[in-house]
């Protein structure tokens, strides 16, 4: 019998990227220090209460946990999700406004997949975080740029005219741990309803806020905008994962009910439904408010490593690179000033001095920029992350004496 050639791996394929991949296993490797990985920290993870939490939902749910549930997630807490949104906007959500996600990531996918086909067009900040890019990569969408201080901008309208939806991120962005401020957030909710497009929020960090305030969300200001059921062309997402730990998988998009439906739609053909179990345990954390209070916990010391991390990049980096102090979040963005430095290049030589940190170009929805990176700085003890930065002063000096 003659040997045929399989099939074809699809053609989006050729375009993705293993970089998530390799960072995750970058991160187990004893010796190095990552800097690169967008994790929380582990050893703050709340094991000892996820334990009591999980024997609770078990005692309360018994086998029901064990089921599938309904494609739109466990109705106690899409309907706790709802109360929470109708405490802080005095706006009428329902639980017909909620969809339980695995995670926010899924929420990604799932409005990429309902909303565009090939060649259509999404705007989205530059850079941008990179899963998103990932989770919109098999619908093969073209990218235009929203600049928050160029909404004025010739062709800005018509280009959110075309778009199917605007992508924002506009609590500690990731990567550039940005807070947009609310009057720029303003003005692109004015724009977005005048186009017609939808805007989809994604605010896995507004919890770890650092210092300020970081306002209401986008979701909020477009519920105020009128009475009754929410109508408006914000698509938020939610998560535990960062207030709680990203291994729940629980995450929510909120929206109107036209578009749920379509999520809904859309996840059906994903997974059918997502973990009614880790569901059940996320209803009895939030009943009790319990991710607002571990938050609480966690900031002081994200707060703590930001700062080392900051101080000591100003005797070690500032040569090279500048930055902002971000306000929350968990990472700073360094853009190298030194128009020499390649941050893909750079990379690989931070490698070897045991180093790992996120190259910009894989951030930039065209994959070009290589002048910045992205340093996190949750993970690891301030010890770790000031010897990340040690070492990575050596990697930039051996990069510039190649
Ligand atoms: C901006 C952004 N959106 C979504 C996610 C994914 O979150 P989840 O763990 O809820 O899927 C992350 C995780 O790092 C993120 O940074």
């Amino acid at each position: 019998m003659t040997k045929r050639p399989r099939a074809q791996f699809a053609a989006w394929l050729q375009t993705g990227n293993t970089i998530t991949q390799q960072f995750l296993a970058i991160g187990g490797q004893p010796d190095m220090v990552s800097l690169a990985g967008g994790l929380p920290a582990a050893e703050l993870y709340p094991v000892e209460t996820l334990r009591a939490a999980a024997d609770r939902a078990l005692t309360r749910w018994g086998s029901a946990a064990m089921e599938y549930g309904p494609v739109e997630g466990l109705l106690a807490l899409r309907d706790a999700i709802a109360q929470r949104l109708r405490a802080q906007t005095g706006r009428a959500f329902g639980v017909e406004n909620v969809l339980l996600t695995t995670g926010a990531m899924q929420g990604l996918d799932l409005v990429g997949k309902a909303l565009v086909d090939a060649g259509e067009s999404i705007v989205v900040q530059f850079p941008t975080y990179l899963g998103a890019l990932d989770a919109w990569r098999p619908r093969c969408p073209v990218y235009e740029k929203l600049d928050w201080n160029e909404l004025e901008r010739p062709g800005f309208d018509a280009t959110l005219g075309r778009a199917k939806f605007v992508y924002a991120v506009p609590n500690y962005s990731n990567p550039t741990g940005v807070l947009v401020p609310q009057v720029q957030r303003s003005a692109l909710l004015e724009k977005v309803l005048a186009s017609g497009t939808w805007l989809l929020e994604d605010d896995p960090y507004h919890a770890l806020q650092f210092e300020g305030e970081t306002g209401p969300s986008m979701l909020a200001s477009a519920a105020a905008r009128s009475d009754g059921p929410y109508q408006g062309p914000v698509i938020y997402l939610g998560t535990l994962s960062k207030s709680i730990a990203p291994g729940l998988r629980v995450g929510w998009a909120v929206a109107e009910i036209e578009m749920i439906r379509m999520l809904a739609l859309a996840k059906q053909s994903t997974d059918l439904s997502s973990s009614i179990f880790t569901q059940a345990v996320a209803l009895d954390l939030i009943e009790r408010d319990f991710d607002l209070e571990h938050a609480r916990k966690i900031v002081p010391v994200y707060r703590q490593r930001r700062d080392a991390l900051c101080a000591e990049a100003s005797m070690h980096l500032a040569e090279w690179f500048e930055w902002d102090v971000p306000p929350g979040g968990m990472f700073v963005w360094m853009r190298a000033r030194d128009p020499r430095i390649d941050t893909d290049a750079l990379y690989e030589i931070a490698l070897q001095e045991k180093v790992a940190f996120v190259p910009s170009s894989v951030f930039d929805p065209m994959g070009k920029d290589r002048s910045s990176m992205r340093l996190n700085f949750t993970r690891g003890s301030p010890e770790v992350i000031k010897e990340g930065v040690r070492r990575l002063e050596t990697a930039v000096r051996r990069y510039l004496h190649r």
